[in-house]
């Protein structure tokens, strides 16, 4: 836990006696109560964990505004968009403020702590519960400009930032939907999960298309998506697609839905966006979407929809489509 080791280092001492404290990305079942709830403002642009943080009553944002007088950042799964947060921090936090790096192994800490290393007069790191926190007194942005978050171009026209989902190339799964998207998709649609927007883009190709929904939790992703895709016909949500509530039932719902929490991979997820997708849909609505093969959706579609047929498969994906949904939101 990142509890325990955050203890250890603010035990330790060098907090600041006042000023405001910035936590950068800690997922929303952190523990930060060795922290002083009242000075701390928390950074966090996933929305379940924006969320979280907010029904635990901590100053969340998606976006915070310096200065502040100290930080700890949380280490990300992707070493760019760890790095992007170091340098952040930098910028926000005053000359000589402390700045804590907090990951667990399987998130790189060793790696990004070694690379801290190099630039910053780095303390010894505390290691427990699988993990390494360390600190380093800030000596301004300019010490970490390269490691500032930078636009990717994962396909052509398409920008997207270090740590969004599939942040260097279109994926696969998507690639494999787009192949399977019927010539008379139209109506109202809903892509849930859009990232940062190339399948919504392969949606509004068609003219049919009345209406198109990028509900998406990331909101790196989704404001890469906003520019990347900048047909009128769009709407953009940052929102948890499980309780997403469209204005009007739509005619489609055509989806990717993440299939892993963290690094362990969860149908959980997915099955929770099926019957979500199920309870957005007109009764003639049709729910078109990609899954690696191995994954076990069948069963939720049967339960949310009367028909279910797999459309495609290959590359190790499959694609189901379904329709008439049974009723499960009034
Ligand atoms: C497999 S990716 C597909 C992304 C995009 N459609 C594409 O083709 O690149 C799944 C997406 O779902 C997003 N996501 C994860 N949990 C979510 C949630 N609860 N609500 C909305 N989006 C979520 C992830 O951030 C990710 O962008």
């Amino acid at each position: 836990m990142s509890g325990d080791r955050l203890s250890l280092a603010i035990g330790a001492g060098d907090l600041p006696a006042e000023g405001r404290i910035l936590v950068l990305g800690p997922p929303g079942q952190a523990d930060l109560s060795a922290l002083p709830a009242g000075r701390i403002t928390v950074e966090q642009t996933f929305r379940p964990d924006h969320d979280a943080w907010a029904r635990r009553g901590l100053e969340v944002t998606a976006r915070a505004e310096g200065p502040f007088a100290a930080a700890i950042v949380f280490a990300q799964r992707s070493r760019d968009a760890s790095r992007a947060a170091v340098a952040r921090a930098a910028s926000l936090v005053a000359t000589g403020g402390a700045i804590w790096v907090d990951g667990a192994k399987t998130d790189g800490i060793d790696s990004l702590l070694k690379d801290l290393r190099w630039r910053v007069g780095l303390s010894a790191p505390l290691a427990k519960a699988h993990g390494k926190i360390a600190r380093f007194a800030n000596e301004g942005d300019q010490v970490f400009a390269d490691w500032a978050a930078r636009d990717l171009t994962p396909a052509p026209g398409f920008k997207t930032l270090p740590g969004v989902f599939s942040a260097e190339a279109v994926d696969r799964g998507s690639l494999c939907l787009a192949a399977a998207l019927p010539a008379d998709l139209k109506g109202k649609v809903a892509d849930l999960g859009a990232g940062w927007g190339w399948l919504s883009a392969q949606i509004l190709a068609r003219p049919g298309v009345s209406l198109l929904h990028l509900v998406e939790a990331d909101r790196v992703a989704l404001d890469c998506a906003r520019l990347n895709v900048t047909d009128t016909r769009a709407r953009f949500h940052w929102e948890d697609a499980t309780t997403f509530t469209p204005g009007d039932r739509l005619d489609w719902v055509v989806m990717n839905p993440p299939f892993h929490v963290s690094r362990a991979a969860d149908p959980g997820l997915g099955i929770a966006f099926i019957r979500a997708a199920a309870a957005m849909l007109a009764p003639h609505g049709r729910l078109l979407m990609v899954a690696n093969r191995h994954l076990p959706y069948e069963k939720t579609l049967a339960a949310a929809f009367r028909h279910v047929e797999e459309v495609s498969m290959g590359d190790g994906f499959k694609v189901l489509k379904a329709s008439a949904p049974v009723r499960s939101r009034p």
